[in-house]
């Protein structure tokens, strides 16, 4: 069984290696981006951890004013609005080993609740073009094409109504 939770600072070296493991280098965020989100914005970023507390999969984002994600704030971070804005998610990831267990519908379900719960307005992310169909089956419209350079390669903006 799995169980999502709030990440802390003590996960911090779990997280970076599981974005290393699911992204390349250029998409990744760095160590340096982890601990100000983990110290920003806890309450938006989940780990999923299997019965032994092992950490096996991650989703982040800040929440933001608008509804597109904008390149900065891959290394910029502020604390959350209590109420309201946009939900975003920056990063989502399961370590291979763990993939294709639902352990990413989880993460992504948790996330949407907890910013329900807090009168955001839509969840956003961006994704390649492979993953629109992914994202779309777990209910996110496709909403063209991102201004995003992040990595250098083209995205798609995702958005979902909460
Ligand atoms: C994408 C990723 C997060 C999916 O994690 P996961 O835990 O394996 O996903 P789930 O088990 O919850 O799968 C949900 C559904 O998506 C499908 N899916 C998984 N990867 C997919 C892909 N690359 N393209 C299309 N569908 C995919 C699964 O088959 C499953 O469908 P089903 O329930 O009908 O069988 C994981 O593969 C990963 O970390 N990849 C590397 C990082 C990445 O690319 N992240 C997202 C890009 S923005």
């Amino acid at each position: 069984m799995f169980k999502i939770r709030n990440a802390k600072m003590d996960d911090l070296q779990d997280v970076v290696d599981i974005e290393n493991l699911c992204f390349i280098k250029t998409e990744a965020a760095t160590k340096e981006a982890f601990i100000k989100r983990i110290q920003y914005t806890p309450d938006s970023f989940f780990v999923a951890e299997d019965e032994n507390g092992k950490i096996v999969g991650i989703v982040n984002g800040p929440v933001i004013e608008n509804e597109f994600i904008t390149d900065d704030l891959f290394s910029e971070s502020k604390e959350n609005p209590k109420l309201g804005g946009h939900q975003s998610v920056l990063g989502l990831a399961v370590t291979p080993q763990y993939q294709k267990r639902g352990i990413s519908s989880m993460l992504l379900t948790h996330l949407e609740n907890e910013a329900k719960a807090k009168n955001r307005k839509t969840v956003t992310l961006t994704c390649k073009e492979n993953f629109v169909p992914f994202y779309e089956k777990m209910g996110y419209m496709n909403r063209g094409l991102s201004e995003s350079g992040h990595g250098g390669v083209t995205w798609y903006n995702m958005t979902k109504k909460l």
